[in-house]
């Protein structure tokens, strides 16, 4: 049996715990003052008052922080070479975004070597760490070919065991007058080889990519090789990819920027078919493309789960930065901080379809960050400033190398 840690003299424990508050569309945000908790076995034993807390071999300070679950960024594509910032640069000066970028990704992400890629992995996974991001899902899709979506799936597997596999991510080049042909290789010889390494399949479905036909068969080999679905839907204009998200019990639709009322209701529906497909929103896309930002009051004012990620990419959201999203949610989507916060931990959770995690109450993994503030309305509050102090993952400490503890008072 490990030994315990105390966190105590905490100012705001956010617990998300489910016996809280009803759960409503901005899910259960529920927060405990003056509080402590207890780690045992990588798992939280404790949550309480801090005057009611438990002896532990261990006792950490946090001296009147916040302390939160774990960020969960339930989008990410990490897997790739090159750089775009031209193209930024370009959007900024008033040209719009073109998901046709995606191949010049393709082409530097081809010609990097096993190394490079397994380099610029680590160092996005490190720097996720550091803002507080406790589990991250990383997608393949810079690769479209059976060998680089399989080194892709391979590689991000080293790092994650939350592994998307998106050879459907657009008709590579080579495909070109044969998009046909493409699915099937998607859809067959590619899958197979991506498949052991996965946990969820996606599509990018939206005009230019793959239409609902060609989602829907190749979610479906997916689903017949044992992968869940998920679908990037609606980011560039309106479509059916929400739709045939809920259709398929995806665990979520991704972007949902250009939404329909059907999609909507669609989503919000879709709680009544437990676990239902979560409207997982990714702001520094819209961010990073000048583009409207997604209703999020709708949505949750209609019932549906939201969720926040940072659909890291070197495209249209380079950002690792879930508090830059909560932020943005809060400023630009009129989500309450307390929504934001849910969103960004328990709303990932459910995207991922993680019953173990987003949560802080007996039983939940000890994933968690301590905040460098009283409250978590300081990372919407005071955007942009490096607030997060520590990370535990499953109870160890995994960001900084260390920190000041004491062993328990006797
Ligand atoms: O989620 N939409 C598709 N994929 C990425 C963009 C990738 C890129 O531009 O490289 C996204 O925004
Ligand atoms: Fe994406």
């Amino acid at each position: 049996m490990s030994r315990s840690l105390l966190i105590t003299q905490i100012s705001e424990l956010v617990t998300n715990a489910p016996d809280g508050a009803a759960v409503t569309g901005s899910g259960c945000f529920a927060a405990i003052g003056d509080a402590a908790l207890v780690i045992e076995d990588g798992r939280i034993a404790w949550t309480g008052p801090a005057g009611r807390a438990p002896a532990a071999d261990e006792v950490v300070d946090a001296a009147g922080r916040a302390v939160l679950p774990g960020f969960v960024d339930s989008h990410a594509h990490l897997v790739f070479a090159g750089e775009r910032s031209a193209e930024f640069t370009a959007r900024m000066a008033g040209r719009p975004y073109q998901a046709g970028g995606i191949r010049a990704t393709v082409a530097a992400t081809r010609a990097a070597t096993d190394a490079a890629l397994r380099a610029g992995l680590a160092r996005l996974a490190a720097e996720m760490l550091r803002q507080g991001t406790t589990t991250f899902e990383c997608k393949s899709g810079y690769g479209l070919t059976v060998r680089d979506e399989e080194r892709s799936v391979a590689l991000a597997a080293e790092f994650t065991g939350e592994v998307t596999y998106l050879g459907a991510h657009v008709v590579p080049a080579e495909f070109a007058a044969d998009p046909a042909g493409y699915v099937d290789l998607v859809s067959g010889p590619m899958l197979d080889a991506c498949a052991p390494y996965c946990r969820w399949a996606d599509v990018f479905c939206e005009q230019g990519a793959f239409d609902a036909d060609q989602a829907r068969a190749i979610l479906t080999a997916a689903r017949d090789r044992g992968l869940l679905p998920r679908i990037h839907a609606s980011q560039l204009g309106p479509g059916p990819g929400v739709r045939l998200a809920v259709e398929l019990g995806a665990a979520s639709a991704d972007h949902c920027t250009f939404l329909t009322a059907a999609d909507v209701d669609a989503l919000a529906s879709s709680r009544t078919a437990s676990p239902g497909t979560v409207a997982t929103l990714l702001p520094g896309a819209e961010f990073g493309t000048r583009q409207p930002y997604p209703d999020a009051r709708r949505l949750v004012d209609a019932g549906a789960t939201v969720a926040l990620a940072s659909d890291c990419n070197p495209g249209s959201s380079y950002t690792s930065s879930m508090p830059f999203c909560i932020a943005l949610a809060v400023r630009e989507m009129r989500m309450t901080t307390q929504e934001a916060v849910w969103s960004a931990t328990a709303g990932g959770a459910r995207a991922l379809r993680r019953p173990d995690i987003g949560y802080l109450a007996p039983g939940a993994r000890a994933d968690l960050l301590i905040l460098d503030a009283p409250s978590h309305a300081h990372l919407a509050y005071r955007p942009g400033v490096p607030l997060v102090h520590a990370v535990y993952q499953a109870g160890q400490l995994a960001h900084p190398a260390a920190l000041a503890t004491a062993p328990a008072a006797c």
